[in-house]
């Protein structure tokens, strides 16, 4: 497959999860390349709308090429969902998908710092214009700062031996290069048995960098209660996961949303002795989908994902909805 052409991972999985109604009002999360935007707008009639939002400027410069009046797109981090819709007047949706982590065209271009295949500057963000660079905390970060992030958000075993290699290596010359910091990372880990053989000693590291220094599971956690609120009853919502860290976010959700008052037992405790249990906001929807080992040989990318589904119910919503969504 070319450098940066982004491949959608389960297409056709995703947009049938959403059930998309002709005159309804959808919205793709995560834009990248547009390719699960462009098969909704197929399904959609001349009055339903799709709104796309995306935090990396490529994306929207991508998305100023899809020239339909049913499409609106916002350069937005996905947890300000809410007050993207109201710029538009859209306060209700039927359906919304979030295709989670990276594209291809941003981990394929060295300049982006994601890649451990060439050598670019440390940066990783996927919005370039906030928050701080992978150099920046690599260089400001204690041992124990960044063991906790290398061993949380990468699994990473070595964690403490890579954080002490990082401020070593850092007191003789900053870590501002993706090679630098691979090549150092292999360093620390290099004598001891690792797992998977076939892996760079430096993903996990790479991994949790990323998840880091673009927030994405606090933004995971904060943005499923907020798109459950704007639902229509029988709305649906579609996540598509890469790792295991985020799939754990949005199975326990679900199942807590599944659950009258989220499966707070105080409050279910409370209503049960004033017999006035509600019923839960949503409904998971089929088991969760992995894509088929066809689709796994033809896009490699798609080995880890993991699509879920959940539905929103006429049930009322709870107080402190999605509190505990990042536990
Ligand atoms: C896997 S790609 C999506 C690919 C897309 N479905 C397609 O078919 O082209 C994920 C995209 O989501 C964006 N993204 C990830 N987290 C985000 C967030 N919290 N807010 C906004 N955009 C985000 C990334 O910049 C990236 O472009």
């Amino acid at each position: 497959m070319p450098d940066g052409v982004h491949v959608p991972v389960l297409l056709e999985e995703a947009v049938a999860a959403l059930a998309v109604r002709p005159i309804g009002v959808y919205v793709d999360a995560t834009f990248g390349r547009g390719g699960h935007s462009r098969r909704i707008l197929d399904l959609l009639g001349p009055s339903g709308r799709l709104v796309a939002l995306d935090r990396d400027p490529e994306a929207e410069a991508a998305a100023s090429a899809i020239d339909d009046l049913r499409f609106s797109f916002r350069r937005a981090w996905f947890s300000d969902l809410p007050a993207a819709l109201a710029e538009l007047g859209i306060d209700a949706i039927d359906g919304a998908l979030l295709d989670l982590g990276i594209s291809s065209p941003q981990i394929d271009d060295p300049a982006r710092g994601f890649s451990l295949r060439g050598d670019g500057p440390l940066d990783m963000r996927m919005d370039p214009t906030r928050g701080e660079s992978a150099a920046d905390f690599l260089a400001r970060a204690d041992v124990r700062e960044l063991t906790e992030v290398i061993r949380d958000y990468g699994e990473e075993r070595f964690a403490q031996s890579v954080a002490r290699a990082i401020v070593a290596s850092r007191a003789v010359a900053p870590i501002v290069r993706t090679r630098q910091l691979a090549a150092l990372v292999a360093q620390a880990v290099r004598t001891r048995p690792r797992g998977d053989r076939s892996q760079d000693p430096a993903t996990r590291t790479f991994q949790a960098l990323r998840i880091f220094v673009n927030r994405e599971l606090a933004e995971l956690a904060l943005m499923l209660p907020r798109v459950v609120r704007l639902l229509h009853p029988g709305g649906r919502i579609a996540v598509i996961s890469f790792h295991s860290l985020e799939d754990r976010i949005v199975k326990r959700f679900f199942a807590s949303s599944a659950q009258p008052f989220g499966g707070d037992p105080r409050l279910e405790r409370m209503a049960i002795a004033t017999a006035a249990l509600p019923g839960a906001p949503l409904a998971s929807v089929g088991r969760a989908i992995r894509p088929s080992e066809r689709e796994v040989e033809m896009n490699p990318r798609a080995r880890s994902a993991t699509l879920r589904i959940a539905e929103r119910t006429s049930h009322p919503i709870p107080p402190d909805f999605g509190a505990g969504a990042s536990r």
